[in-house]
């Protein structure tokens, strides 16, 4: 069973010492052998039923006369919200081994993630998740989803609703998934969370759900931010063919759509389950709208996309509405309405333009760094707050801040938040600092196997905070971490900004 993230140093450093070597790092784009899927050591065997059907390639959908257009599933119209839970009861009553029934849809994605499909030509498992491959991939499999519910509904404009959960009115499990005779029902949901989704807020907790509606809104700001200036804080890191693990995913993909995944309930909170409970659905149809948001935001010069080949050829095997097997490429999905023929309604991101808070800090002793970066021996225990001074280059687009060598027990829980702030005058005091995002691992039920290490880098993009602070045209920031939770079992190999 793959991990939620995971990252492989060696893996890393031989691309670095080949790159060294003056040979290109680019393997091959990966591509599934879906004909050959291993059904891992857990109980639930997601392996599709074997099917000899031959494979055809993608092409684009003709120009609909209206595009599909997906809404806030909290306010969908009643006729819509009916139209939808019939077609998943559709679903739900095929043959248990049609292509399109709701199990072996929902097995589509676990067999994706779970060890289950094989790399084409190699005898390593492909993983979609922590990588550049986490965004392609569900656009892709949620474009074909909606179009089988389509045809179920005999609706060809039929478009998927999405959890709207940076919004304040969709900050809860939605109404039309919560009727227990609902075929959008699950009852493997928490009730403890059902009232409110916290995104990834666990500072808020218990103050009262305006409050925590604000910090959702200031979080998804942040990561968001943190998420922007390059295509590898937003979509993630780099996984070509022959790649063992995966490298690490974009900002939001840690933070908020794991949370997100882990507090929704036990089916959710697993890859291999998360297909059966409806939800998950609306919940990527969110993070594929954030996906949107961010190529249609201007910034400076940042790049919309990755334009290496191996991204962009890299290819996935779905069933379509016509019972054939589809290739999609990457590069089919990038432009959601000029590709796939749907879009989302726009609804106020309260988030978008907020600022970045600031905590000035004034003489407060406990703020001043404890140490400066070659005095911090790492790599170091996180039991209590670390403090290092980190260089930077000012003036230089699309820096970011990495913590690497993050090191702990995979049934551990963690979680610790990351602040950069600005050092000045006397004594190197921090007189500023503001939030830039956080870690999160939280699954230790996800069936990784406890007692092994996990070893993995946090990424954030700093240039919207290094600005709030003021020191954008400093040659250091104060990067303090502060744990959370589990900050005893963590160890921090490096911090430094490239
Ligand atoms: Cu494929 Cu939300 O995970």
């Amino acid at each position: 069973m793959a991990p939620w993230t995971s990252s492989s140093p060696p893996v890393m450093a031989l691309a670095v010492a080949l790159m060294l070597c003056g040979l290109p790092a680019g393997a091959l784009p990966v591509s599934p052998d879906v004909d050959r899927c291993v059904n891992g050591d857990h109980t639930l065997k997601c392996c599709p039923t074997p099917s000899g059907k031959q494979i055809i390639d993608f092409t684009q959908p003709p120009p609909p006369t209206t595009l599909r257009v997906r809404r806030p599933a909290h306010s969908l119209n009643p006729k819509a919200a009916a139209n939808y839970a019939k077609a998943i009861a559709a679903m739900r009553e095929l043959p248990p081994d049609h292509p399109w029934n709701f199990l072996q849809q929902s097995n589509v994605h676990c067999a994706y993630c779970s060890g289950g499909h094989r790399q084409a030509g190699t005898n390593i498992s492909l993983e979609i998740h922590g990588s550049w491959l986490f965004f392609p991939w569900h656009r892709a499999y949620l474009y074909f989803y909606e179009r089988i519910l389509g045809k179920l509904a005999g609706d060809p404009s039929f478009a998927l609703p999405f959890w709207n959960w940076d919004h304040p009115d969709g900050m809860s499990v939605p109404a039309i998934y919560r009727d227990p005779s609902s075929p959008l029902y699950n009852p493997t949901r928490y009730p403890q969370t059902l009232n409110f989704t916290n995104i990834g807020c666990e500072g808020d907790v218990g103050k009262g759900l305006e409050k925590q509606k604000q910090c959702n809104l200031r979080l998804m700001h942040r990561q968001f931010a943190a998420a922007s200036d390059t295509a590898e804080l937003f979509l993630g890191g780099q996984y070509r063919k022959g790649d063992t693990d995966a490298p690490g995913g974009g900002v939001l993909e840690g933070v908020p759509h794991n949370p997100i995944h882990v507090s929704t309930g036990s089916d959710m909170s697993l890859l291999r389950t998360s297909g059966r409970d409806p939800l998950f659905i609306a919940h990527h149809a969110n993070m594929d709208r954030l996906w949107s948001i961010w190529q249609s935001t201007s910034g400076g010069g940042r790049t919309k996309s990755f334009h290496d080949p191996d991204f962009l050829n890299a290819s996935f095997v779905f069933w379509d509405e016509n019972m054939q097997r589809v290739r999609i490429r990457v590069r089919d999905c990038i432009d959601a309405r000029m590709q796939l023929n749907y879009y989302y309604e726009d609804v106020p991101n309260l988030w978008l333009n907020m600022k970045t808070e600031v905590e000035q800090v004034v003489a407060d002793n406990r703020m001043r760094p404890r140490s400066i970066e070659p005095e911090v021996n790492f790599p170091a225990v996180l039991g209590s707050s670390i403090t290092v001074e980190v260089r930077r280059t000012p003036g230089v687009e699309g820096q970011k801040l990495i913590v690497g060598g993050i090191e702990f027990d995979r049934g551990a829980k963690v979680w610790f938040d990351v602040y950069v702030g600005s050092a000045r005058g006397d004594g190197r005091r921090v007189t500023a600092r503001a939030a830039a995002g956080c870690f999160v691992h939280m699954w230790s039920s996800a069936g990784a196997s406890e007692g092994s290490t996990m070893s993995t880098e946090l990424r954030l993009g700093i240039r919207e905070f290094v600005e709030a602070i003021g020191a954008a045209g400093d040659d250091t920031v104060v990067v303090t971490l502060v744990p959370k939770i589990g900050g005893d079992m963590v160890t921090i190999g490096r911090v430094w900004i490239e």
